[in-house]
């Protein structure tokens, strides 16, 4: 047993992704980094987000209803720091961090076509909680980069260099330790070696 320390209560949950949010209202488009985030619903696919309302997204969010969950790659660290810290009240945020808006395939927010991962959403709910204003949402599409397709088309988002936060700092993705279900996979039976004959 570990010897622990007890803290007062706070949001100690920890790794978990950070991403670049883009909305669009009244004409102009936006990008906001979210820690706050995370799936909530496999079946209709949703995911939530958590956004104080002092942000200027947040009147973008309420206005339109709509949103892309852009996941970033290590490449794509600086920018999406960057995208958290400076407002889009008064920054072009796609033109300083030098990010390309692209057209999503069914929201009016445009996507960041330098990241390898796109969740279209349309918001189902919003929840006022105290600081931040939860917007539960409906994945309405999913845009992947063709590079990260395998010889089988299957997503190898393992390929895709991706950014975890913890605790007030970016990390790369590290090693690969298992997959879904391996604790109870049984072992394949090593091919036995037939003696060679003396
Ligand atoms: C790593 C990181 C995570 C953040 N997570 C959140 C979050 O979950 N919710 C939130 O309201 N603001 C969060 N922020 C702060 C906003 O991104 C920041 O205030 C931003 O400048 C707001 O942009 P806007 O005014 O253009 O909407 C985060 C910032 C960083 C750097």
């Amino acid at each position: 047993m570990q010897d622990k320390v007890i803290w007062k209560p706070s949001t100690m949950l920890y790794p978990l992704p950070v991403v670049m949010v883009t909305c669009q209202a009244g004409g102009k488009s936006n990008i906001i980094t979210l820690a706050w985030t995370g799936t909530i619903c496999s079946d209709p696919p949703m995911l939530s987000i958590s956004v104080r309302p002092e942000r200027h997204s947040h009147g973008m969010l309420l206005e339109s209803r709509e949103f892309v969950v852009n996941v970033p790659s290590e490449e794509q660290a600086f920018a999406t720091d960057y995208c958290g810290v400076v407002s889009g009240r008064d920054t072009d945020k796609f033109a300083a961090a030098k990010l390309t808006p692209a057209p999503a395939s069914v929201v009016g927010a445009p996507l960041i076509a330098e990241c390898p991962l796109h969740l279209e959403c349309k918001i189902t709910e919003t929840r006022e909680l105290g600081s931040h204003t939860m917007f539960l949402a409906e994945v309405v599409a999913v845009q992947a980069a063709k590079s990260l397709l395998d010889r089988n088309d299957r997503l190898a988002l393992e390929k895709a260099g991706m950014l975890v936060y913890v605790h007030g700092h970016y990390y790369a993705l590290g090693k690969e330790l298992g997959h879904f279900g391996f604790s109870v996979r049984k072992k394949k039976a090593k091919p036995r070696t037939r003696k060679k004959k003396a």
